[in-house]
């Protein structure tokens, strides 16, 4: 008869005639070889492995001394078996940790400052929704997200972004990436062969949308946004835009275009796609409102916790027009049968206290004056370059002087602990695109953006 250990898996087979201490033994050292048990693995204690096994205790206290005498086990005094260190080198040995590269001067576009997610909030909401929630909470939620998660959402939104969303028209998902792909999967299905995106724009996304089968035909922006007049020359039967703050120009879609757009969309019978990604971070003027606000029928609104929180949440939504709100429900049921539960409700209980309205106040006023000294320190240095997009956000976007060597620039800034990222990359064609520097304050310190800018300016001068 075989028998199997619930914790090790190890194998004993009465009938094979070999003693069992040598079979477990055997079995113990090519496990530990091969790397299956690693380094430091706690052993089963000799009573429960004999009790598994079937066999006498005695059996296991000397197939364990023998691996101990070998020096694949270890034992202190009182404490129990672990595997040895030395011996699991073996292929199924975990790989070290990667080394994340840091930099001195780090302008990394788009992310928040990490340290500023309030992990004592978070974790309270956690403790007190955890705590109060029935045990049938934790059964596969509606795919669509928690209806409390929903119904406080929609209050923010309507809020804070004037949108006009209804709790049963929402879909939380993991960020914007998947609210993107769970749109592409229904319009494709729909017959969709073609998302306009903007030029530049965001590369992932478009690298996204082409993976789902469509076409990505670029429109140009300028100052006012997305150039709708070259939509109309396109077949495409949906767009995605970033109105409040394009990505990466961070121009700001002017009401004569907003009411343009929702033209082609109305006449076309065509899909707005809104990436409202930063929109809660606006500095000087008023806040633009969600385009979605204006007609909800005919804009998906895309929105994030990944910039007002963390992108390690992974916690975005979807707020849809009456025709799609099913069929994006069921797609994200097909995918993955839902987000998790508890971040929506911990998310939920900070919205409905009021906490995230206090931490995006009390955010915005240290990004405003991080996005001040960034723009100060490169005003003074590089009077004569153009800053884009400085009114919203956690980054802006500087020209260079035409014909500079942005590939050059960001190297070397890079090897210098500088990180910039170049702004050509996010057009269609980035050869031809005008050199420019991307630069993110969310961060950075903002004692320390004058030094970087410093150490910037003396590569810039260096490469010219
Ligand atoms: C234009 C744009 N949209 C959305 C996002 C956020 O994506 P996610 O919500 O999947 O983290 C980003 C992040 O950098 C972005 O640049």
């Amino acid at each position: 008869m075989k028998r199997t250990t619930s914790e090790l898996f190890l194998r004993v087979e009465r009938q094979s005639g070999a003693p069992l201490r040598l079979q477990i033994e055997r079995e113990l050292r090519s496990a530990i070889q091969s790397g299956r048990l690693a380094a430091g693995a706690l052993l089963p204690s000799t009573r429960a492995l004999a009790g598994d096994l079937a066999v006498s205790r005695g059996v296991i206290v000397e197939a364990y001394e023998q691996l101990l005498a070998e020096g694949y086990l270890l034992s202190a005094r009182g404490s129990a078996t672990r595997v040895a260190a030395r011996r699991t080198e073996g292929s199924l040995a975990s790989p070290a940790n990667p080394v994340v590269q840091s930099f001195r001067f780090d302008f990394r576009p788009g992310l928040p400052d990490f340290s500023l997610f309030p992990r004592r909030l978070w974790m309270s909401a956690m403790r007190r929704v955890l705590g109060r929630a029935p045990d049938l909470a934790l059964d596969y939620p509606d795919s669509r997200g928690v209806h409390q998660a929903r119904v406080a959402l929609a209050a923010y939104l309507n809020r804070v972004r004037a949108a006009a969303a209804q709790a049963d028209r929402i879909v939380l998902c993991n960020g914007t990436t998947q609210g993107i792909a769970l749109l592409c999967r229904v319009l494709r299905e729909r017959g969709v062969r073609k998302i306009a995106v903007e030029d530049p724009g965001h590369a992932d996304q478009c690298t996204d949308i082409r993976s789902f089968g469509l076409e990505t035909p670029r429109i140009p922006v300028d100052d006012d946004g997305i150039v709708v007049d070259r939509l109309q020359r396109t077949d495409a039967r949906a767009v995605l835009v970033t109105p409040a703050h394009q990505y990466p120009t961070g121009s700001v879609l002017t009401s004569e275009r907003r009411a343009a757009l929702l033209d082609w969309a109305e006449r076309r019978d065509t899909l707005i796609v809104e990436d409202d990604y930063d929109a809660e971070y606006r500095y000087d003027r008023e806040p633009i409102g969600a385009l979605q606000g204006l007609c909800p029928d005919r804009v998906a609104y895309v929105g994030t916790t990944s910039k007002t929180l963390s992108p390690a949440l992974r916690l975005g939504w979807l707020v849809l027009p009456h025709s799609l709100a099913e069929d994006v429900a069921a797609v994200k049921l097909q995918s993955d049968r839902g987000s998790g539960v508890f971040e929506q409700l911990a998310y939920a209980e900070l919205l409905e206290r009021g906490d995230i309205d206090r931490h995006v106040r009390r955010t915005r006023l240290i990004y405003r004056s991080r996005r001040d000294a960034l723009v100060g320190a490169l005003r003074e240095r590089f009077p004569k370059q153009r800053i884009h997009g400085v009114a919203a956000g956690l980054h802006l976007l500087m020209d260079l002087r035409p014909g500079s060597d942005e590939k050059g620039i960001v190297d070397a800034a890079a090897s210098r602990s500088i990180r910039v990222y170049g702004g050509s990359s996010y057009y269609a064609r980035p050869a031809a695109a005008p050199p420019s520097l991307l630069l993110g304050y969310g961060g950075i310190a903002e004692e320390i953006i004058d030094a970087g800018v410093s150490e910037l300016e003396k590569v810039i001068l260096g490469a010219s």
